[in-house]
């Protein structure tokens, strides 16, 4: 597909982005219906389920050749990055869309053949839109995002789950150098302020690709580094570990702190 294309599809994506914004907010009105998925902390709301039907109708109605996934069950059946497929977080940050009706995030990443070409973020109460395209950077409510400097570790702020940092010894040595850590409770948002250069760096060490997969094209386009905590590639599939930030910092994280082979 050429430049043009992925303008285009980039457009509408936006368009639909906003659209779903306006519902969720409006949902916000009324009281909301709270079930639990895996476990009592693992929450989903009918705003989750909409949301991610209306986005399916969509695109499926403009782009019928087009394969999706999403959080709560399309296309689970999913097994190849073949052509062009959409992962989807109708609402990234569900807990904070419960109990604090803001910081979440409606997250919509397309990647053809496996390479990410177009990632949108919407922090819907913040009203912040980051949208990147592959190869012409990113953009946050359409001022361009500069390259990212270095960091290192001594000067950085990081986000990292409290729940993170309790199971992974290498993240409490992290904690005790860093500058200071963050936690969104929101991976696209979390993403998002590292390509804005709020942060420096994110960890977790479970996400699934819907939580991950416009945040890396977002991080990517400012010249951060995304991998899993391993430094392995992305699987866009499957759940990954993750590690973003900036360059300089990046490689300290994996030599020092994350895969230090002195122990
Ligand atoms: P969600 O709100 O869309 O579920 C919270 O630290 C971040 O981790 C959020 O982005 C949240 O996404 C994600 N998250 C929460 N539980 C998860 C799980 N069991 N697997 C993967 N990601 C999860
Ligand atoms: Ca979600």
């Amino acid at each position: 597909m050429s430049k043009n294309d992925w303008d285009n599809i980039a457009k509408i994506a936006e368009d639909l982005v906003r659209k779903a914004a306006q519902q969720i907010k409006l949902s916000l009105k009324n009281e909301l219906i709270v079930e639990y998925k895996s476990n009592p902390n693992d929450l989903v709301t009918e705003m989750d389920r909409k949301i991610e039907a209306y986005f399916f109708e969509e695109i499926t109605k403009q782009f019928p050749q087009h394969f999706i996934l999403g959080e709560e069950g399309t296309g689970k059946d999913l097994h190849s990055l073949d052509g062009t497929v959409w992962i989807i977080d109708p609402i990234d940050g569900t807990t904070n869309f419960v109990h604090q009706q803001r910081h979440f995030a409606i997250s919509v990443g397309i990647y053809e053949d496996g390479v990410g070409k177009v990632g949108i973020i919407y922090d819907v109460m913040g009203d912040e839109l980051y949208l990147a395209i592959e190869h012409q950077g990113a953009y946050v409510n359409g001022v361009q995002l500069p390259v990212l400097g270095e960091a290192k570790v001594s000067d950085s702020l990081i986000a990292v789950n409290s729940g993170w940092i309790v199971k992974d010894e290498r993240l409490t040595k992290l904690v005790r150098n860093c500058r200071g850590t963050r936690a969104y409770g929101a991976a696209a948002i979390e993403m998002a302020s590292v390509a804005a250069n709020r942060i420096d760096g994110y960890i977790s060490l479970n996400l699934s690709p819907w939580d991950f997969a416009a945040g890396a094209i977002l991080v990517k386009e400012v010249g951060g580094i995304v991998s899993t905590i391993d430094g392995s590639d992305l699987d866009l599939l499957h759940n990954c570990t993750i590690c973003v930030a900036k360059k300089g910092l990046y490689q300290e994280l994996q030599d020092e702190y994350l895969n230090n082979k002195k122990g």
